[in-house]
């Protein structure tokens, strides 16, 4: 990151990324942190599943180094026997959801910093599930006391998967809660739509953001673009669209 650090009003760390002592990741915490708002964001916290106490301590540090305003991941389970490098979305029952608002609620214990849950974008479901994925995540955020981080492409593309309508999951959950969304790119194939981080928001996704925003009011947004990285310019115009697209739905 060595362009202007104060393009962007604040930037999100993908905290796996850092948590190793030097090297360049950990210059570019130290560089950033006190000019410009830091949230960390972890894809390795396991909320499905067992946590690992190494990996926990680890991510409370960096929040606290950083002074996060809030921290988050995924509605999801990573690793069971082994790390499966994947969001898998677990099965919608009241002893799951137990488990996950239990493991949240310890993480905004130890840290004392709001936890963000996000919805993951999904291509399966179990036949365990006793619920629709936006009642289990009121109930999850609801019994654990926590925000929400709204993945808008990640709600678009599972809607579309598994045949939902987003709206009634706007409808369906604690939208007071939300503080923060995600913007992304995905890929449309055969029969499915797969969230990829590649491309260029669409315009429906656009659209489902402003119809987020008339119901929120204006929320700190994230693009998300990891892979296939387009010249700055692109990056920065989708920057913009979030901002007019939150001015015109919030004014
Ligand atoms: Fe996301």
């Amino acid at each position: 990151m060595a362009t202007d650090p104060t393009l962007a009003d604040w930037y999100e760390l993908l905290v796996e990324n850092h948590l190793v002592a030097g090297g360049p990741a950990a210059s570019i915490v130290e560089e950033l942190s006190g000019k410009v708002p830091l949230v960390p964001h972890s894809v390795g916290l396991n909320l499905g599943g067992e946590p690992d106490p190494e990996h926990v301590a680890r991510v409370c540090l960096l929040a606290e180094k950083i002074d996060a305003p809030w921290m988050s991941d995924h509605l999801c389970l990573t690793a069971a026997t082994v790390h499966a490098h994947e969001l898998i979305p677990v099965p919608y029952t009241p002893a799951v959801a137990e488990h996950i608002a239990r493991r949240i609620g310890e993480l905004q214990s130890r840290t004392g910093r709001l936890f963000a849950l996000e919805n993951v974008s999904s291509y399966m479901s179990y036949a365990a599930s006793m619920q629709t994925e936006w009642a289990f995540l009121k109930r999850v955020v609801e019994a654990a006391d926590c925000g929400l981080l709204l993945d808008v492409n990640n709600l678009f593309v599972s809607a579309a998967n598994h045949g939902f309508d987003p709206r009634a999951y706007l409808d369906g959950i604690p939208l007071d809660r939300v503080v923060q969304i995600h913007l992304a790119g995905h890929q449309v194939l055969d029969d499915h739509l797969r969230d990829t981080h590649d491309a260029p928001v669409c315009e429906e996704v656009w659209a489902l953001y402003a119809e987020t925003l008339r119901r929120t009011g204006p929320v700190s947004t994230l693009i998300e673009w990891d892979e296939a990285l387009p010249e700055l310019p692109v990056l920065l115009g989708e920057v913009a669209r979030a901002r007019q697209v939150r001015e015109a739905a919030c004014p």
